[in-house]
């Protein structure tokens, strides 16, 4: 895997994309793509979709309108990962390997289920009247989502917070109960995604200034026109201030909107008008002025894309095949870490997973190895270098040449044992005691493949 920051971000294509996904979501995650850093996974979220509405012309349709509103907002499907959910078989599996270690009460206590709930008791119904599995399990696929490609980062809008941190949670219970298995196969262990929340921008106003979402009905659509889009910014909701009277830019959608699309130096300019009375007609004109500013040109270039929908979805089976790569690799090494194999295999480590003593020169990778060495003070060390051939430990120093090789040995056979907390591996030696500090997870990957190359130089000699 490349050593690449990994950003992930997908929308549900169950709307047409209004200024708030553009503002919340598909702007700063173009804008992140362009990291020399960054590698950028943006994908449709159809089945997400699926939990939100049962039209299936709705889901479609959505699905070819937020296509072309990434694509013509700049995303380059050659430079990032650009996919439909539905495209990668792999998500649903893992779905189903992280629902059988999802605690049931983590679900329970997701927002919307809860939301759900509460408004059924509200109503003196049965609390889980009219809420279907998919909307309590909503939380798991967002984690296959997010985990098959182990992301680092995942932009999202302030409502999904809760949802990266249960994906978090469940990547550690899955990394916890498995974590022996994952060593073996040299599978690294599920990153821990983090949100990543564009402070000023995070949540934009709708037109009654309440959030802007599709379920409050008070969104403006990304690509109206622009006479439709000035219509739309007239009717957002103001106080009854009059021209000249001096406004809070703080209370103010106009403002907030404005804020999300200007420069510093233009919202410092609106806040001084607003202290000067601007009227609420010319706020809005202005308003109008600054987002058609950044939205013309996208705006011809969506036309364009929508009016050719197969270049569309060309590019999304291509996406699918660059993304698949990365899904199927993953997956294989999961099946097995769970014990989805076939009876017949190895049930220590499937051939094509272990450590491999011959170096590929093509990549500079070789197998992972302990070389002793000697410093000038005279003392005995060890280190352990990776297959990438980084040192990931360094030994303390011993008196002789035997003591160091014995604490190598312990090192290599019980290194790959620890789990958990319980990483640090103490012994006594004629030093006095040693207390290893194993708790990196290169570390652990290294010591394993070092001792399953030796039980297999064993096991070669015996036969
Ligand atoms: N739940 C997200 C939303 O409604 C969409 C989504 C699905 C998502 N899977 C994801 C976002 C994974 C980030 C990462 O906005």
């Amino acid at each position: 895997m490349s050593h690449k920051r990994r950003i992930l971000t997908g929308i549900t294509t169950s709307g047409t994309p209004h200024l708030g996904n553009y503002v919340g979501a598909i702007r700063p995650a173009i804008a992140a793509s362009h990291r020399p850093d960054a590698e950028s996974f943006f994908f449709l979220a159809d089945y997400h979709a699926l939990i939100k509405t049962g039209d299936p012309a709705r889901v479609q349709q959505s699905t070819l309108e937020i296509a072309a509103s990434w694509l013509a907002c700049g995303l380059d499907p050659d430079k990032v990962f650009f996919y439909r959910q539905s495209d990668i078989p792999e998500i649903p599996e893992l779905t189903w390997l992280l629902t059988c270690v999802t605690a049931k009460g983590l679900l329970n206590r997701a927002h919307a289920y809860k939301a759900a709930v509460d408004q059924n008791s509200a109503n003196g119904e049965d609390p889980d009247a009219g809420i279907s599995a998919g909307l309590y399990m909503y939380p798991v696929l967002m984690a296959a989502d997010i985990l098959i490609f182990n992301a680092h980062e995942v932009p999202v809008g302030r409502d999904q917070v809760q949802h990266i941190e249960m994906a978090r949670d469940i990547a550690q219970r899955f990394n916890h109960i498995y974590a022996q298995r994952l060593i073996l196969s040299q599978t690294p262990p599920f990153t821990l995604p983090e949100a990543r929340i564009e402070e000023s921008v995070a949540t934009l106003p709708g037109t009654d200034g309440r959030k802007m979402s599709k379920s409050y009905g008070n969104t403006i659509p990304l690509w109206l026109p622009a006479d439709e889009l000035r219509k739309a910014i007239l009717g957002i909701v103001t106080d009854s201030r009059a021209p000249g009277e001096a406004k809070d830019p703080d209370g103010s959608n106009i403002f907030a909107i404005y804020q999300a699309f200007a420069t510093a130096d233009e919202t410092a300019a609106m806040r001084q008008a607003y202290a000067e009375g601007i009227g609420w007609g010319d706020a809005k004109q202005k308003l109008f002025e600054r987002i058609d500013a950044e939205l013309a040109n996208p705006r011809e270039r969506y036309r364009g894309l929508i009016a050719n929908p197969q270049s569309i979805e060309d590019r999304l089976c291509q996406g699918a095949d660059k993304a698949c790569k990365r899904s199927k690799d993953l997956i294989e090494k999961l099946r097995w870490v769970v014990g989805i194999s076939a009876v017949n295999s190895s049930s220590s480590m499937p051939q094509s997973m272990g450590p491999s003593d011959t170096p590929d020169p093509a990549t500079s990778r070789g197998a992972a190895q302990i070389k002793s060495y000697r410093e000038t003070n005279g003392k005995f060390h060890f280190k352990l270098l990776d297959a990438q051939g980084d040192a990931v430990f360094t030994s303390c120093g011993f008196d002789s040449p035997k003591d160091a090789a014995q604490m190598m040995d312990v090192l290599v056979s019980e290194g790959d044992q620890l789990t958990g907390d319980n990483w640090a591996l103490v012994r006594s030696t004629s030093a006095g005691s040693i207390e290893w500090q194993v708790n990196s997870d290169r570390i652990k990957i290294a010591l394993a493949a070092i001792k399953q190359a030796r039980l297999a130089k064993e096991r070669a000699k015996s036969n």
